[in-house]
């Protein structure tokens, strides 16, 4: 080894002709400053070595470069920028050969693209994921990467985000060879062979660029501006791939040099940033305890939320026993999840055998005592205490010490359903949302008795699920929903005081959420939402009370999409039409209660939608209900449409300031009454002291 060339992250070792340079900077080999200059310095000096041939470029630990170093971007630039370092690679005139395995994500793509030969490990994967980040590609993976694969190939890459296999990769061109066995191996032989043959270099920057075809740029774009509504990075993707066409590449660059750092500094991929790292903050957990091993798991209830959890399970080549009351409604459960995988046959998702190994790893029961077996248990029963102590006696009675018993309760007191066994430190909340099978967010729910061990083990269950687990403290609704709850309460005030259903989700909906609070009602049932509110009659606020929109929309049976009329009229497809009936039903409300109408702005309906929760958040802050701000934008994020690209809840209260959200809490709190609008503490001292959410830790 060549200590003087390398430095603490790349080693330079010269074995006969050829130079090895390999990266070593865990966990990912993100291309940080290190990095960049270790690796020029590297390949200068194998350019400077008369007794080499040929360079090869790989990585130790478990992947090629994942990218530029994410972290860095909040910095100013440090020398050398990876352009620079790519440049050099291809202007290097031995062969550079890059050796793949793992995944070569976005700058380390672009690093692979700049090196003149490529080979791969069969499991790798390739992929240009910046604009998951808000981001396009910034070292020229815009401009060589349509010169190398093709226009419509490149644009997809670069559009979607999405890695390809290198067996696709090298159907399309991208990697020049696939590895048998050893890579390191591989790629020696390959770079001796190239020296030589004294094979041509190959400068993807020198590759003509593919003919401009405006009509299909112009198509592309229609239909991003509709998939992708409100993001910004995908059309500038389009901007920056329509420059590698038109202008020569030395331009070209420029051109994505100028969209990247527009992109870099956008509050768009701030918050998209945000949210990549909150994601991997949340599986943090401030305690350590063993996992317990789960190999066989068991659902109770083959209802709307059993059937999709025990998918999960499925999905995960987990065995699941799915328990029903009688064989009836087992049958009935079995047949729905059999029609569900059929529906992602037939749309080409999966194959026949792997619906048949799927369908073979879920075994129906309806006796408890099958269940003796099972490393844990998920109850989705009626959201009725009765019921759900019923079955956790049950479960006390015959599941082996040790078992895990979870709840997949959407409101109810885990510590409550505990008291029914004999063992609440083993009780836990799984809270799936629905369609479970489909929907990423899974909230861990911690009651006051269960052991850290128990959570540790649902949290890693959650990512062998391929969920994003957040761990929060039991209250009602937890985070999510108890967030929610504000800003339905809201959303039916406002519509009291003048707004339609129409103009309450048309503003929710260009806010960037999919749907806003009626659809969503329509969509989910309103007797749904009317059986939890005939629940909490009590407990309501005399106005929540008299708030009854929802029970007169109930009573004359204008249930939502099922019925065909909720706050909206569907037609055959589905397609909503704002309802006549439902706004008399409004106005009838309105003039019984002596309740005024007003005109009401749109930036109040926002303001009054998501204020309310995010005060709500700060009480669950201050209660440690969740650890970490960011652990509420992953439930919003994962688990309730909120845009990506606002970072979650908290992070777009941090972009518009505190400050402005105290004001608006203060200016509705004299409205409305501090029942509704006092400001957390929390909120007052951080806005008070200029900080945010998320200069909490610090
Ligand atoms: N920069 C800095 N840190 C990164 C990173 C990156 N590009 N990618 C991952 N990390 C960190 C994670 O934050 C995490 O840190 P932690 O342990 O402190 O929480 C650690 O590496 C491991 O990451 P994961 O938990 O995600 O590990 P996985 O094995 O599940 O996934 C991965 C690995 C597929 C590489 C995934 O981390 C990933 O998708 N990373 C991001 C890749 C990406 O977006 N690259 C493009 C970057 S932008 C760019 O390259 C711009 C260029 O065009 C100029
Ligand atoms: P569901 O009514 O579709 O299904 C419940 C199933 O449980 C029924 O098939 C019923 O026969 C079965 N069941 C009832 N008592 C039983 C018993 N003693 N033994 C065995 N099976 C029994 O209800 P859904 O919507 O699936 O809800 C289940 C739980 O999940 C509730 O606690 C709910 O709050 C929660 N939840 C529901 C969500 C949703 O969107 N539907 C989202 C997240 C949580």
């Amino acid at each position: 080894m060549n200590k003087a060339v390398g430095n603490e992250v790349v080693a330079y070792r010269v074995q006969g002709r050829i130079a090895r340079i390999a990266i070593d900077n865990p966990p990912v080999n993100a291309l940080s400053q290190a990095v960049r200059a270790g690796l020029k310095h590297a390949v200068e000096a194998a350019q400077a070595d008369s007794s080499v041939a040929a360079i090869v470029l790989i990585c130790e630990g478990r992947t090629f470069f994942a990218g530029a170093d994410i972290r860095e971007f909040a910095k100013p630039p440090q020398d050398p920028r990876l352009v620079d370092v790519i440049l050099c690679i291809e202007q290097c005139t031995k062969p550079v050969v890059a050796a793949i395995h793992g995944t070569a994500l976005g700058g380390g793509l672009e690093v692979a693209l700049g090196c003149h030969f490529r080979i791969a490990d069969a499991g790798a994967r390739l992929g240009l994921p910046e604009v998951k980040l808000g981001l396009l590609p910034g070292a020229g993976g815009t401009q060589r990467l349509p010169r190398l694969v093709g226009l419509k190939a490149a644009l997809d890459m670069v559009i979607e985000g999405n890695p390809v296999p290198a067996r696709k990769a090298l159907e399309m061109g991208l990697v020049d060879e696939l590895a048998e066995g050893d890579l390191g191996a591989a790629a020696q032989a390959l770079a001796e062979r190239i020296a030589d043959q004294g094979l041509d270099l190959r400068r993807t920057s020198r590759l003509p660029a593919p003919p401009m075809d405006e009509q299909w740029f112009a198509e592309v774009e229609q239909h991003v501006r509709k998939r992708k509504r409100g993001y910004e990075a995908p059309l500038r993707c389009i901007d920056a791939v329509r420059a590698a066409l038109s202008l020569p590449f030395e331009e070209g660059m420029a051109t994505e040099r100028e969209l990247f750092a527009a992109l870099k500094a956008s509050p768009q991929s701030r918050a998209l940033r945000h949210a990549f790292f909150a994601e991997r903050e949340a599986g943090k957990l401030p305690f350590s305890a063993p996992a317990r091993r789960i190999e066989r798991a068991a659902v109770i209830g083959a209802g709307t939320m059993g059937g999709g959890i025990a998918m999960c399970f499925a999905n995960a080549g987990i065995a699941v026993q799915l328990l029903e009351k009688d064989e009836e409604r087992l049958r009935q459960g079995l047949a729905r999840i059999q029609a569900n995988y059929d529906g992602s046959a037939r749309r080409g998702r999966l194959t026949r055998e792997a619906v048949a190994e799927r369908m073979a790893l879920i075994h129906g029961t309806t006796l408890f005592e099958d269940l003796h077996e099972a490393d844990i248990v998920i109850e989705a029963v009626f959201e009725d205490m009765a019921v759900k102590h019923e079955v956790f006696r049950e479960l006390d009675r015959i599941c082996k010490p040790g078992a895990i018993l979870a709840s997949n309760t959407s409101y109810l007191d885990i510590d409550a359903i505990a008291s029914a066994t004999q063992r609440p430190q083993d009780v836990v909340g799984m809270h799936f949302f629905s369609p479970a099978n489909v929907m990423r967010l899974l909230e861990n729910v911690r009651g006051p008795r269960t052991s850290e061990s128990v959570c540790a083990s649902v949290m890693e269950l959650g990512r062998r699920l391929g969920k994003v687990a957040v761990l929060v403290g039991s209250c009602d609704g937890f985070v999510g929903n108890r967030m929610l709850s504000k800003r339905t309460r809201e959303s039916y005030f406002l519509l009291q005081e003048g707004a339609t259903p129409y103009q309450v989700d048309r503003v929710l909906h260009g806010f960037g959420f999919p749907m806003g609070p009626f659809a969503m009602a329509d969509l989910a049932g309103l007797d749904v939402g009317w059986r939890n509110r005939q629940g909490r009659l009590a407990s309501l606020t005399p106005r929540e009370r008299d708030c009854d929109i929802l029970d007169r929309m109930v009573a004359v049976n204008r249930l939502g999409q099922k019925t065909g009329g909720g706050f909206y009229e569907y037609d055959a497809d589905r397609k909503a039409q704002p309802s006549a009936q439902a706004e008399a039903i409004v106005a009838e409300h309105c003039a019984q209660s002596g309740i005024r109408r007003r005109d009401i702005s749109d930036q109040e309906i926002l303001e009054r939608c998501l204020y309310p929760m995010i005060n709500e958040a700060a009480y669950i802050l201050e209660e440690g209900v969740a650890a970490r701000a960011s652990d509420i934008d992953v439930v919003w994020l994962n688990g309730y449409g909120f845009p990506a690209y606002r970072g979650g809840p908290l992070c777009y209260a941090d972009q518009i300031g505190l400050d402005t959200v105290l004001e608006g809490l203060r200016k509705y709190e004299a409205e409305h009454g501090s029942i509704y609008w006092r400001p957390a503490d929390l909120l007052v001292r951080l806005a008070e002291s200029g900080r945010g959410f998320h200069d909490m830790a610090s």
